[in-house]
């Protein structure tokens, strides 16, 4: 096995969180197509699409270096909002989660002298980057323009404009995975 025991299990642990937010997500996008948000019922779909391809590379990662990917028991995600606010913050919360965990998985490996690890959660580092920095701004956008109806209206359009961007990093991904 190349990893040890221990990142073994780190790993493992991880696909909880990231599965949590394929369902958190896949929640929030729901939630918004039934108050007719559907440009952020677009994005959320996709980020959970996305969300889903990261457990996948942390789960076939798992397998691929000798050890043993085991599904996560999940609890089930959030179902009702007050507001688009509150979606926002709490995927930025949880994002912010994702990326503390990583960080700590990262310190694991290098102490493990695990470099193969280590490189595989390069990725992953500037993902988490990306990630937190889209929601702050979506935050911020909310926060400054407020959530009656009219703004309601502008935060759907640019929900949706986002979403045809992040289809675009998704295909840069794509390209890189293949190389
Ligand atoms: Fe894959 Fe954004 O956690």
């Amino acid at each position: 096995m190349l990893i040890t025991k221990k990142v073994e299990k780190a790993l493992n642990e991880h696909l909880e969180l990231e599965m949590n937010a394929v369902y958190s997500y896949l929640s929030v996008a729901s939630w918004c197509e039934r108050e007719g948000l559907e440009g952020s019922a677009k994005f959320f779909f996709k980020q959970s699409a996305e969300e889903n391809t990261h457990f996948m590379k942390f789960f076939s990662y798992i397998n691929e270096v000798g050890g043993h990917a085991l599904v996560p028991a999940l609890k089930a995600p959030k179902y009702e909002f007050k507001s688009i606010a509150e979606a926002v913050e709490m995927a930025l919360g949880h994002e912010q989660k994702v990326t503390k965990a990583i960080y700590k998985i990262i310190t694991l490996s290098k102490s493990e002298g695990d470099h193969a690890t280590e490189d595989f959660l390069r990725f992953f580092v500037d993902e988490q980057k990306e990630e937190e920095v889209q929601f702050k701004r979506i935050l911020d956008k909310i926060k400054l323009i407020g959530g009656g109806p009219q703004s309601l209206y502008y935060i759907d359009k640019e929900f949706d404009k986002l979403s045809a961007t992040t289809s675009g990093k998704k295909k840069k991904d794509k390209g890189a995975e293949a190389e």
